[in-house]
């Protein structure tokens, strides 16, 4: 999961000089065969190198129980490779036909209510149903059967994006399987019942087979089941990739197999766990409206996905060339967003940038979601965008292949905190795990700062400043390594409702923060969150809101860095940091923001001797990524800024070698 680790990884299956590739998902099933021909017209036109194909075809495939029609799919792919044209395969698993569900109504998820997801959408199917799995797989052999040797065939594309609408499922199905992990993990009730402390509210199992998902109750469920539960059922879509996975690997194994995650818009699957499941890492990504922090949300996700991918090359699977359809209210994008959102994905890693979709639909639901080739057609502002960063993907395909360069600051990002750090019964329930990291990442982008996201089984050791903002899932065995990493010279920096419980969501005793209080010097005996509109001024000029701590200081060396100048805690600790030979622990204990924490920043990490790599008129206005001998000098603003090379228009990205 790092760049130093020795995962082996495959990119597409293609001979030919190192490239970028651009493309998008093609669903030419929607259109008469002779759109066919100026699809593949215009994608010439455009510099289109890829396409993912059949991701929701499997009606089209199998229009009856085992009868196939693979004609249709022949003739694409015969087409897409005449025209030079690469094709990631789906494996047409995403969407059941209603044929199935109609006989097999029992493949179909439950909410926590009990209610039946019914089909007339897509994802309509239970991730541990085997009647599901059974057809799913059969499609899969069958498709891998006819297409192994197809010179178009460079990437399997195994379903689509998993557990997108169907990841929570509270099925009979679900109770199985739940029961079946669960067995695995903890090998006897007992332990379960340890883990869960079911000694609490009469909970106590005797048997498996007692065991539910957490499904609707009177109450706030057991927190360990909720995050078991979760744990599980990120797990239970894995055993789906993986079973696909060896189907395709049985059948051909000199072609990569990939699907494509959602590292930020899908809290649910632990994409950590999931990352050396696949032969290269793929991930989709839509900007959010509106958001201030869009763009550094956008640098964010494409920062994880490259640190998940272990530094190396990933396909950035779908992005949108301009408004999507989901949203309350869609906005197309402003001119230069096309090219600065892509680039960005490029400047942190992506080989590839692709779209949803290539030919805008006119029928169905996403019907109002924007496209390389919209409604207006080619004679378009959208397609002269496509098909100018077509152009500017050639131009940079030296970079095709090249490794991501190391920052020195680490932004640990922790799936299970941020999963049990958002559940119920909680001090507050505003805490915002997401939220919390971006605004460190603004914060850093702010002060010209370049730093990586590090998912907590990645190379922690590599960085000298760590920042584990929210880190409240904290196990024995981290603690120690956080220990370690200071010990060894390294500068911690972490945050309130930090190492607060165990793998069990259990408290650490004796103070809080449990299992970091004596790192970081400091013993917090209460909570003291705020309400809604509260807020605590601290001495340093910045302002506290959703939480404070009422820090006693321990250690004796331990620095105060700010203080609480009004509320509660007034007088008291705010921001501290305890030296540890060349290292250093330090807490913040209230929620400052973006702009909060990049007034702060420099005094939690200058002692580290990290220093911005840009000069001090362009920190704050340009991002910067490196790619081995590549700079890229990202405008994060509206106006134009000078650069030595010249100037770079608003939104613009230069790279400079
Ligand atoms: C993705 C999905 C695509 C399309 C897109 C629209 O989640 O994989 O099929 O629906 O969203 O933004």
């Amino acid at each position: 999961m790092t760049i130093s680790d020795n995962t082996p990884r495959r990119w597409l299956r293609r001979a030919g000089e190192a490239r970028l590739e651009f493309g998008a998902d093609y669903n030419p099933e929607q259109w008469p065969r002779a759109v066919w021909d100026d699809d593949v017209r215009a994608m010439r036109e455009a510099g289109v190198t890829i396409v993912s194909l059949a991701i929701f075809s499997w009606a089209r495939l199998e229009p009856r129980d085992g009868e196939y029609d693979f004609a249709w799919l022949d003739d694409a792919m015969d087409l897409l490779h005449a025209n030079g044209i690469s094709v990631d395969l789906a494996t047409a698993t995403a969407s059941p036909p209603p044929w199935l569900t109609t006989k097999h109504p029992e493949i179909l998820p439950v909410t926590a209510e009990g209610n039946t997801l019914w089909p007339g959408a897509r994802q309509h199917w239970r991730p541990t149903s085997p009647v599901f799995r059974g057809h799913a797989l059969r499609l899969v052999r069958a498709l891998a059967t006819r297409y192994a040797d197809h010179p178009a065939l460079v990437a399997w594309h195994v379903n689509n994006e998993l557990g997108c609408h169907n990841v929570y499922d509270y099925s009979d199905d679900a109770a199985v399987a739940f029961r079946a992990w669960l067995q695995e993990r903890y090998g006897d009730v007992a332990a379960l019942n340890d883990a869960w402390g079911t000694a609490f509210w009469s909970q106590q199992y005797s048997d498996f087979e007692e065991i539910l998902p957490p499904r609707l109750a009177a109450s706030h469920p057991n927190p360990t089941q909720q995050l078991d539960f979760k744990r599980f059922s990120s797990d239970a879509l894995k055993e789906h990739l993986r079973a696909e996975r060896a189907i395709l690997r049985e059948l051909t194994p000199d072609v990569p197999v990939t699907t494509n995650f959602m590292v930020m818009g899908m809290k649910p699957m632990n994409y950590a766990d999931w990352a050396d499941e696949v032969d290269f890492v793929s991930n989709d990504h839509y900007v959010v409206l509106p958001n201030p922090q869009a763009r550094d949300e956008l640098s964010f996700s494409a920062n994880l996905t490259g640190m998940l991918a272990g530094g190396r090359p990933w396909f950035l699977m779908e992005h949108s060339t301009s408004a999507v359809n989901w949203q309350p209210v869609n906005v197309p994008k402003r001119p230069g967003d096309l090219a600065r959102d892509s680039l960005t994905h490029v400047a942190y890693g992506a080989d590839a940038v692709c779209f949803f979709q290539w030919r805008q639909s006119r029928a169905g639901a996403e019907k109002y979601h924007s496209a390389m080739l919209p409604h207006a057609g080619t004679e378009s502002a959208v397609f002269r965008s496509v098909t100018e960063l077509g152009r500017r993907l050639r131009e940079l395909a030296p970079l095709a292949g090249s490794v991501r360069t190391l920052a020195a600051v680490g932004i640990v990002f922790d799936w299970e905190s941020w999963w049990v750090s958002e559940q119920d019964s909680h001090p507050t329930d505003r805490v915002r795990y997401r939220q919390e990291a971006l605004d460190w990442y603004t914060a850093l982008l702010d002060n010209g700062i370049r730093a990586d996201v590090v998912p907590t089984g990645g190379d922690l050791e590599a960085y000298r400043v760590l920042i584990a903002p929210v880190l409240h899932v904290v196990p024995a065995e981290l603690a120690a390594r956080l220990t370690r990493f200071v010990e060894s010279g390294g500068h911690l920096v972490t945050t309130y409702f930090s190492g607060i419980v165990d793998e069990n969501d259990h408290v650490w005793l004796g103070g809080y923060p449990g299992a970091l209080r004596d790192l970081l010097g400091i013993r917090i005996e209460e909570f003291a969150p705020l309400l809604d509109g509260d807020t605590a001024e601290l001495d340093n000029g910045v302002t506290g809101t959703l939480w404070t701590d009422r820090i006693d200081v321990v250690a004796p060396e331990v620095e105060v860095i700010a203080r609480y100048k009004t509320g509660e805690q007034a007088s008291r600790a705010a921001i501290t940091r305890r030296p540890v030979g060349e290292g250093s622990a330090s807490y913040v204990s209230t929620r400052l923001g973006a702009g909060g924490l990049a007034a702060v920043v420099p005094s939690l990490i200058g002692p580290a001797g990290v220093v911005s790599e840009l000069p001090p008129e362009l920190r704050g206005r340009v991002e910067l990524a490196v790619r081995g001998d590549h700079r890229f000098l990202i405008n994060r603003t509206d106006e134009p800024v000078e650069l030595p090379s010249g100037t770079l228009e608003p939104r613009g990205v230069r790279v400079v070698t």
